[in-house]
């Protein structure tokens, strides 16, 4: 496929608010046959950055084949739901949307609506999708996203229900253009997949083996998105630092980071999820040699017990990835580091879990992300013995997230007084009161007298701090 080309959303829609954009418009004639709304399209996204990102390019593809964006699905002759299946909760909700499209439903929506099924649990789900919800058209796992045109034209010419569910492919999903949503941070995904087999996880099996995109490639692109504004790059990937680049350069994920960072115009490259077996001193050390790298690293633990990371299929003891904070701790800037946690794993013990809690006051971790296990299908994790009762597994959900909340103001009063540069990235209602992130990824709220502030870099000093964010001025040095 073709280069990626950025528009902004206002080249596309020109005057109009996104949500403005009518059904009515001087779309090409639709030959999707019957349908109301024309070729218009509705997509919504569940789940991670990938997602949000994937939505991002489907949206592009369309745009490309004459097809409108919507801002309801009432308005939508094509609606895409790109599902996530992480735990069984994010699965649930994509059926209760489905369930909105029954035709038997007397509250069921316009049933002459293409109605299709991205993402995770497209590829979870499969065909039994047109059972559960025989109103569906198109199912369709990320993996097989490439082939997603083809699958359009195909409905364009008639048939009824199409798939793509293969997961055996070596392609990255690139497109001639993705039609990003934010206008000064873009999304890049530079490797795909999973190729590792963490016990619980379902990701593997719903996104495909370990594909990367050539460096030539992403850097490119990011080349094209300086020169359209953008500042921010947020690199992504599901063990995005197990890059390798398939290209002859065999740049290493450091180096990629190094040479993303230096392209002109791009102020902070940012890059998620680090897994702990691939996070080596070398990206340690392109953080401490480029400003542009963003001093922030976002390393999941999932649990604080050796004997529960080798059920889960970690590959790293609990000394191990203490290794590796140390690693990050004895770099020349300080550097924020994030984690994602699992309670309740099955077969969890007191002990183990008393573990999690120790390793979250020797880590001080600046932020985390926590849940309670949530048995996937196609996991080792699903038939494992769990006499842990579900109460008890979120009295420690609970008293995990009170004992981290405590460490994140702890070391967030820390940094009263200190000034931090930050990217505007909102308004609030008052006008003098603004939102952005610094480069450590903290939310700071801070007051600045000036107004169009929205995408800029200011200095905001640290005046009031709290479990998940910081407040702040402007500091006119
Ligand atoms: N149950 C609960 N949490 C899970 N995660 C992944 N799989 C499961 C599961 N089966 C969490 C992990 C991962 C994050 C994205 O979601 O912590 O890092
Ligand atoms: Fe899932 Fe583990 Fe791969 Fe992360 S590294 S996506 S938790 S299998």
């Amino acid at each position: 496929m073709g280069e990626s080309i950025h528009v902004p959303l206002a080249a596309l829609f020109p005057g109009a608010s996104f949500s403005g954009a009518s059904a009515k418009g001087n779309a090409p004639a639709s030959s999707l046959g019957g349908l109301r709304g024309g070729r218009t399209f509705y997509i919504e996204t569940f789940g991670c950055q990938m997602n949000e990102h994937d939505s991002e390019k489907v949206a592009g593809v369309l745009l490309r084949r004459g097809y409108r964006q919507v801002a309801s699905p009432d308005e939508a002759g094509l609606v895409f739901y790109n599902t996530c299946s992480i735990r069984e909760k994010a699965a649930q909700k994509v059926f209760s949307r489905l369930g909105e499209f029954n035709p038997k439903n007397n509250s069921g929506r316009d049933s002459g609506k293409v109605i299709g099924v991205l993402g995770c649990v497209a590829q979870q789900e499969g065909e039994q999708i047109f059972e559960r919800a025989p109103w569906v058209s198109l199912v369709c796992g990320s993996a097989s996203y490439r082939k997603l045109p083809l699958l359009l034209a195909r409905l364009e010419a008639g048939e009824r229900r199409v798939t793509g569910l293969e997961t055996d492919t070596d392609e990255t999903f690139e497109t001639e253009l993705t039609r990003r949503d934010h206008p000064f941070r873009a999304y890049l995904t530079i490797i795909e997949g999973c190729d590792k087999a963490c016990s619980y996880c379902v990701v593997p099996y719903t996104r495909g083996p370990e594909r990367s995109r050539a460096s030539d490639s992403i850097l490119r692109e990011v080349r094209e998105l300086a020169e359209v504004g953008y500042t921010e790059i947020q690199l992504l990937g599901q063990t995005v630092n197990s890059y390798r680049d398939p290209s002859n350069r065999h740049l290493t994920f450091s180096e990629l980071l190094l040479a993303v960072a230096e392209i002109p115009g791009i102020r902070r490259v940012r890059f998620l999820t680090s897994h702990p077996r691939d996070l080596g001193g070398d990206i340690v050390a392109a953080i401490d040699a480029s400003p542009a790298l963003c001093d922030h690293v976002h390393l999941p633990v999932q649990a604080g017990s050796t004997r529960v990371l080798r059920a889960m299929q970690r590959t790293y003891t609990r000394e191990e990835y203490l290794e590796k904070i140390g690693l990050i701790r004895r770099a020349r800037r300080p550097i924020s580091i994030t984690t994602d946690i699992i309670v309740g794993f099955p077969g969890e013990s007191e002990q183990d879990f008393e573990e999690t809690l120790s390793l979250l006051e020797a880590a001080q971790f600046d932020g985390a992300f926590s849940f309670q296990y949530s048995p996937r299908p196609h996991t080792p994790a699903a038939v494992m013995a769990d006499p842990v009762p579900e109460s008890e597994k979120l009295r420690r959900l609970q008293a995990l997230q009170e004992r981290q909340r405590a460490i994140q103001l702890r070391r967030n009063q820390g940094l009263v007084g200190e000034v931090f540069e930050v990217l505007v990235e909102g308004a609030s209602r008052r006008e003098t009161q603004w939102t952005g992130r610094t480069s450590s990824n903290r939310v700071l709220n801070f007051t600045s007298s000036r107004t169009d502030l929205l995408g800029e870099y200011l200095r905001v000093r640290v005046t009031g701090a709290g479990p998940n964010s910081l407040t702040g001025e402007e500091s006119i040095e």
